[in-house]
């Protein structure tokens, strides 16, 4: 899939821009502080429906709007060309009189739900940065999973959302519990609740990270040159099989990991063993006043010859493995999909060594659209640079490059 059209109003330090979109390559150039990541954020926003570096979205409105404009707001609007159809993406960003914004999303034109829309763009954004999701905190990469798995799974983003709502209950009540002015019966309703979403969050996250996991080791292999052997492994807050827990402080032998062929996890069958799980914990939560297994304590691991790579991989390991993920994660959506997703490239290329640029390029080749950008031309050879399309942006204005 690609897109044809982007229009954006407001968004950030683009004003006003309205740019048409060929499929294949994109460059776009800029010096610092011109709009480049802003460009890239703005498409992953319409796939996503959110803002990918903030959680507060009136941040992504611009600002002199909001202070100067009487009725200020912000506009996404994606063209996108899917199978032979053609979608329509809209999002509107208004500040309500209560300092809240508010979001309207429109696919061709009629108004929807988040759920409808997020995943009918795709995108996989990868940034320098992205090398976090390894050496990181677990709250990254359950984040991460979640914005991938809801691009593809319109199930896990419905679960996601009533397992935070539910979550959120459930504390309430634990702490009015830990203060004794609620009793404990209560509690069975929301275990209830809580297992059955989050049932579905653990099945799809125990396939995806399988999936991943082979995906990746074969993007990592070619990566890195050499037979080092990566493997992600899922690790949830509780093993629904009751099998022993693994410990990642030390080298594994990969007998010891996740078996190659897991036989899917049946939903019904994992929402009781969470509830079984919330049983055994009732005590210690109440104390606590907050609950202390699911989903929202999962974690990922990634290994390198049964070594983890966020406790004790070098810098380069990590980046390889942080970049295998993202490769793999595109291979994941063309999979789910049929189509390859755009991919938004930000600033990786001055990163890499030329082994993983040649890679990278090559992986490439097979994808319908993708957008990279750079400060300098020079971070591409003359022959890419003749087939890819070329733009140049200053102060969030966009014009094609024009050479010589
Ligand atoms: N809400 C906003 N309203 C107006 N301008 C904004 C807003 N948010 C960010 N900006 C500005 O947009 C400019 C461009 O930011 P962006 O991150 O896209 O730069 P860049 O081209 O990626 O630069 P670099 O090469 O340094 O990464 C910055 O000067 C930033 O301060
Ligand atoms: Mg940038």
């Amino acid at each position: 899939m690609f897109l044809t059209r982007l229009v954006l109003i407001n968004f950030r330090n683009y004003t006003h821009l309205e740019l048409e979109l060929p499929p294949g390559p994109i460059v776009l150039r800029g010096d610092n502080a011109q709009g480049k990541t802003n460009l890239l954020e703005a498409v992953f926003f319409l796939a996503t429906t959110r803002a990918t570096f903030t959680r507060a979205e009136r941040q992504v409105m611009n600002w002199r709007a909001l202070q100067e404009e009487p009725f200020p707001y912000t506009r996404l609007e994606g063209r996108v060309q899917r199978g032979g159809r053609t979608l329509q993406v809209d999002i509107t960003l208004l500040p309500t009189e209560n300092g809240q914004i508010h979001k309207e999303l429109r696919l061709n034109g009629v108004k929807k739900r988040a759920l409808d829309v997020v995943g009918q763009l795709n995108a996989v954004l990868f940034l320098p940065e992205d090398i976090a999701l390894v050496t990181g905190a677990p709250a990254l990469r359950r984040r991460y999973l979640d914005i991938t798995l809801c691009q593809i799974k319109p199930a896990y983003c419905r679960a996601l959302a009533l397992y935070n709502q539910v979550l959120l209950q459930r504390n309430a009540l634990l702490r009015q519990l830990a203060e004794r002015r609620r009793g404990e019966d209560q509690l069975v309703y929301w275990d209830h609740q809580l297992a059955e979403h989050g049932a579905v969050l653990i099945t799809t996250r125990y396939e995806a990270i399988h999936q991943l996991d082979q995906l990746a080791r074969q993007r990592y292999r070619m990566l890195s040159g050499d037979d080092e052997r990566l493997c992600i492994c899922y690790a949830p807050s509780f093993d629904p099989e009751n099998r022993p827990a693994v410990d990642y402080q030390r080298p594994l032998h990969l007998e010891e990991l996740w078996p190659e062929q897991p036989t899917p996890l049946a939903v019904s069958e994992v929402a009781q063993a969470f509830r079984q799980r919330l049983e055994r914990t009732r005590r210690e939560e109440i104390a606590r006043g907050i609950t202390v297994v699911g989903p929202h304590r999962d974690d990922m691991h990634f290994l390198v010859d049964g070594v983890d790579m966020t406790l004790y991989g070098s810098r380069g390991q990590q980046r390889s493995t942080a970049l295998a993920l993202k490769l793999a994660e595109m291979d994941l959506m063309t999979r789910a999909t049929g189509e390859t997703p755009v991919l938004l490239l930000d600033d990786v290329m001055s990163e890499l060594d030329a082994r993983r640029r040649r890679h990278v390029m090559d992986a490439m080749q097979g994808v319908q659209q993708f957008i990279i950008t750079t400060t300098d031309w020079n971070d591409f050879t003359p022959q890419f640079l003749a087939r890819a399309h070329r733009l140049q942006v200053v102060a969030g204005r966009i014009t094609p490059f024009e050479a010589g």
